[in-house]
């Protein structure tokens, strides 16, 4: 069975078919760099676009970077605010004339580690962080994911962590790595002391450079890269498609 992923990110809308029982993309990925501002209206004739590019029939899972109930999105952190409140379901799916499910991009990547990644036949609580623009979370029990859990703001020395950690932080900051895993490793103790997690698997672009930051980063608990890394999301999003 074949499911389109469309993972809409704060640079780029990436979409491909994904092999569901492989859990792997079945062609070629296609990119398309974010509208900016990213307003509903542009970011989903984007989202249409590449639905079209691959001749679309079925159905099509959707990320989206904020809050998502029902189909609705709730906050938008890294995405113009006019996406507060949308049905974006509905949006997406009389754009497209196709079934949608949509979902909080951290955890559809969450999903497709804890599937067929680096947290498959993991027990117990698993947590899946993504550094990017934001920092998204995932978090699993036995498995079962517990949606929209939203801990990269928490506060950190009265700042939204993902304002100090993310790895737009680090960029813009332009911070060493070794400084960069230390507001890292200051994040992660401070999630470890709430949830006392038995693995943590680190996500988003910079998954790639793990060699240069997570030896530096000293916590309790075990601390691994994704494996599925830029492709998680699309992943993701179409296996939470096909559950459905
Ligand atoms: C958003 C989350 C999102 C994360 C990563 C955060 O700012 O609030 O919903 O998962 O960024 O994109």
């Amino acid at each position: 069975m074949e499911v389109l992923g469309i993972d809409i990110g704060g640079s780029g809308i990436k979409g491909a078919p994904v092999d569901i029982a492989k859990g792997e993309l079945a062609g070629e990925r296609l990119r398309i760099p974010t509208p900016v501002p990213a307003k509903p209206k542009e970011v989903t004739e984007v989202v249409a676009r590449i639905a079209e590019h691959f001749g679309w029939k079925g159905q099509v899972g959707i990320t989206f970077p904020g809050v998502v109930v029902d189909g609705v999105t709730r906050t938008a952190a890294n995405v113009d605010h006019e996406w507060i409140g949308v049905d974006a379901r509905s949006l997406f799916a009389t754009a497209m004339g196709l079934p949608v499910v949509v979902l909080n991009d951290a955890d559809a990547a969450g999903m497709a580690e804890v599937t067929v990644g680096s947290a498959r036949n993991q027990a117990g609580v698993v947590l899946m962080l993504t550094f990017g623009t934001g920092i998204g979370s995932a978090l699993f029990v036995d498995g079962h994911l517990v949606p929209n859990t939203e801990l990269g703001h928490l506060e950190i020395r009265g700042k939204d962590a993902e304002r100090r950690a993310s790895d737009h932080a680090r960029e813009e900051g332009e911070m060493s790595w070794e400084k960069w895993a230390g507001r890292v490793e200051e994040y992660l103790r401070h999630v470890e002391a709430l949830f006392s997690p038995s693995l943590i698997v680190i996500g988003g672009g910079v998954s790639k450079k793990a060699d240069r930051f997570l030896p530096l980063v000293k916590v309790r608990t075990r601390v691994i890269p994704a494996t599925l890394q830029n492709e998680a999301g699309i992943v993701g999003a179409a296996m939470a498609a096909a559950a459905l």
